[in-house]
């Protein structure tokens, strides 16, 4: 990240935290609800299959987040690499975001289309666990898609992203093995379910998510490359409201701004969005937190596993 992006984020953290401004850091913008799988852990309404939002609406959404202050952009489905209107597709709207000024931009994919001529500047591949697990939640067969998807991308900045709950337990940590021995992966990131309508029955008793927390813990601990802090995880284990989510807000299909949408819901003690920890940690200053931030955004993790594999790096 060059010097007067940085700059920025000193900047902005003094107007939105310390003086209460309170205007987001990052945006997600959910551009359809068409997907290509009908995920266990999804909500119905994510995978709808009704809409694209059109590239002029998303055009102004870009241009007002970035008016409210937001650097961070993150597309969202349904499934983003399905989007299309007209002639414009995906990669239209990174061009799009990179030229209004975002210092950074993402891709959610589940993996099925292969996504390697993305101009994104960061990839996450949802994979909920080993090839049987990941296929229980997802559909036979998804997990090899992925994995070839992966394997071929020919990205840097790519990590997978595990969302955790009574169906895929039990691989976690094959999950956490696969991202350091896949050399296309440069980390994972790792999320539990967040009950939304539907899905409740998937939710994990609060006692083993705090021991699932204290083993991701002891293999970050031991050096696999897992992006979440461990200020963020052990703010996960608390099971009382995030009061920092407005850092990161969405604009839904329908247009709305939302701080997240889970919280009219009534659902937030039970959030398994790690992401809500890691708020919690950036606007307490916890060091781990930021560090880990600014790592993610600057390609760090390509360069750590590429030393680690020479020899020259050393286990975090
Ligand atoms: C809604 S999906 C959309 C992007 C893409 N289709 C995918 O599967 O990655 C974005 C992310 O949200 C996660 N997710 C979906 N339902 C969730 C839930 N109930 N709780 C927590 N995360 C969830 C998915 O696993 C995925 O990593």
């Amino acid at each position: 990240m060059k010097i007067g992006k940085l700059i920025y984020l000193p900047v902005w953290y003094v107007k939105n935290v310390m003086l209460g401004g309170h205007g987001p850091l990052q945006t997600v913008i959910a551009i359809t609800d068409c997907c290509n799988l009908a995920c266990r852990h999804c909500a119905s309404s994510v995978h709808a299959g009704t809409a694209m939002k059109p590239f002029g609406q998303i055009n102004e959404e870009l241009q007002a987040a970035y008016n409210a202050g937001s650097r961070f952009i993150d597309f969202e489905g349904g499934e983003p690499t399905l989007w299309m209107d007209g002639e414009h597709a995906l990669n239209d709207l990174y061009d799009l975001a990179h030229e209004i000024g975002f210092f950074h931009c993402t891709l959610t994919t589940n993996g099925q289309h292969p996504f390697g001529d993305t101009r994104a500047d960061f990839v996450w591949v949802s994979v909920d666990g080993n090839q049987a697990c990941h296929d229980m939640v997802r559909g036979k067969g998804t997990f090899q898609v992925l994995d070839r998807n992966i394997r071929e991308s020919g990205l840097k900045n790519l990590a997978i992203n595990m969302v955790i709950h009574r169906k895929n337990v039990s691989s976690v940590t094959e999950t956490i093995r696969y991202a350091k021995e896949n050399p296309a992966v440069c980390a994972i990131s790792l999320n539990f379910l967040t009950p939304y309508p539907g899905t409740e029955e998937l939710l994990l008793p609060w006692e083993t998510r705090k021991k699932v927390i204290d083993h991701i813990i002891k293999m970050k601990r031991a050096g696999y490359p897992i992006i979440n802090s461990c200020s963020g995880l052990r703010r996960m284990k608390e099971r009382k409201p995030h009061h920092n989510c407005w850092i990161s807000h969405f604009i839904l299909l329908d247009g709305t701004w939302k701080e997240c949408p889970g919280k009219e819901l009534g659902i937030c003690m039970d959030c398994g969005f790690c992401m809500a920890g890691e708020m919690d940690g950036v606007a307490g200053l916890r060091p781990d937190t930021v560090l880990a931030g600014l790592k993610l955004r600057n390609s760090w993790w390509k360069n750590r596993k590429k030393k680690k594999n020479t020899g020259r790096g050393r286990s975090q």
